[in-house]
């Protein structure tokens, strides 16, 4: 089955086109015919976070061309023979159904006058959770596709897209496969709006066991990261430093709380960690590059405890056989290295961490969601797609 993937929750517009085939009873085995990603970071960076209406109008502008490119290089732009006549009939439901994306009309009658239909079973495109705006802008282009090219849309969570990601396994032909999972599994999903713990019992059934009661672990790191004034995001630049300060051996002059590490549950808390950290350097006259790297590493330390300490007590108390982490901050290597730590001769467990290279949001994991869906509960798609932020799987 051939899935164009599209995905705009937050600042990257990612198309990707795959085929797939087989069953997770057996082997899934995923062909990347085109996987493409334009990223607005350093756009965004400018202003320390990311702007909804702006995230918009750079997908807005950027959607079309990359769904050619994407098109190109996998080989199914066709030019039609001739350019095909637009009714205004097709023209009027065209400009309704990207009444809020102008700049999306004219590539796309473009689009459809100069191209055949290309050879595609399904899209599959990210309706949430993330920044609604900027999800509205893929939802849309997947209409208006579904419109010119009469193919059926699978709405598709982004963060299931993320778990995906993580159990994506290289196969020596550069093809990919699903691994074999042993369920049950404790998900770890880290990203920059979402700390969650999930009991996921089989393929794509889930159970959130805890949350984060106020900041979301990427937002953490990206807050104190511009207390420290380093540049956005912050995640990858605390990370940096707290890596240095620990090859450096450096005495830590601070010491920040771990927050809700002895509680009763799998919930999560970060906001007072952060405010720590602010307290913490309001004390010092200036931030000094030693500064900016001892609290960095402290700061690391603290986050890591935590989120280690609740992955165990999970895996413990449900007795799980498998931890799956996916999300932005997965890209992190103290992360990685504590959730690899867990698996011991005492406790066997079978790790997921994505490929440096999928932990950022793209669109391969959303079309590898979408057939895993369209497999496996082939009747449930709703007809109309409305972007959702607050999303949960
Ligand atoms: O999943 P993602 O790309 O976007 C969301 O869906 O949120 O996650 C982005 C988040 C940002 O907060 C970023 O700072 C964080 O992931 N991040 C990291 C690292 N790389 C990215 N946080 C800690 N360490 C890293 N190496
Ligand atoms: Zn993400």
């Amino acid at each position: 089955m051939r899935i164009l993937g599209l995905e705009t929750s937050c600042d990257e517009t990612a198309i990707s086109i795959i085929d797939a085939t087989g069953d997770v009873s057996d082997t899934v085995t995923i062909k990347v015919m085109s996987n493409l990603i334009i990223s607005q970071v350093k756009l965004h960076a400018k202003y320390g976070g990311v702007f909804p209406m702006l995230a918009k109008r750079e997908h807005s502008k950027n959607l079309v061309p990359l769904l050619i490119l994407s098109l190109n290089e996998a080989k199914l732009l066709e030019k039609r023979p001739s350019p095909l006549g637009l009714t205004k009939q097709v023209e009027n439901k065209i400009r309704k159904i990207l009444l809020k994306e102008p700049a999306m009309v004219e590539p796309v009658i473009e689009l459809y006058k100069l191209y055949s239909p290309p050879k595609i079973d399904r899209i599959a495109v990210t309706y949430g959770p993330g920044l609604e705006p900027a999800l509205w802008t893929a939802i849309n282009l997947a209409n208006v596709l579904k419109l010119i090219w009469g193919i059926t849309v699978i709405p598709t969570n982004h963060m299931e897209g993320h778990i995906v990601s993580s159990i994506l396994k290289r196969r020596a032909d550069e093809s990919l496969e699903i691994s074999k999972i042993n369920f049950p599994a404790i998900v770890l999903l880290i990203s920059g709006g979402h700390t969650e713990l999930i009991l996921m019992s089989d393929f794509l059934k889930y159970k959130i066991i805890g949350q984060t009661r106020d900041d979301a672990v990427g937002e953490a790191f990206d807050k104190v990261a511009r207390l420290l004034g380093l540049p956005y995001p912050g995640g990858p630049e605390i990370s940096k430093l707290a890596e240095i300060s620990r090859k450096e051996k450096l005495d830590i002059r601070f010491t920040f709380p771990r927050p809700m590490i002895a509680s009763k549950d799998f919930d999560f808390s970060f906001s007072g960690l952060k405010t720590a950290v602010l307290y913490a350097i309001k004390k010092i006259n200036s931030i000094t590059p030693l500064i900016k790297k001892e609290a960095s590493l402290e700061f690391e330390n603290a986050v890591c405890d935590v989120l280690e300490k609740k992955t165990k007590d999970a895996v413990l108390f449900f007795n799980a056989k498998t931890i799956i982490v996916g999300g932005g901050v997965s890209a992190n290597t103290e992360i990685r290295r504590r959730i690899s730590g867990l698996n011991s001769e005492e406790t066997p467990l079978q790790i997921f961490l994505p490929e440096m290279m999928f932990t950022t949001d793209n669109a391969l994991m959303i079309a590898t969601a979408g057939y895993l869906r369209s497999i496996l509960s082939p009747s449930k798609f709703k007809k109309k797609i409305t972007a959702t932020g607050n999303l949960k799987l």
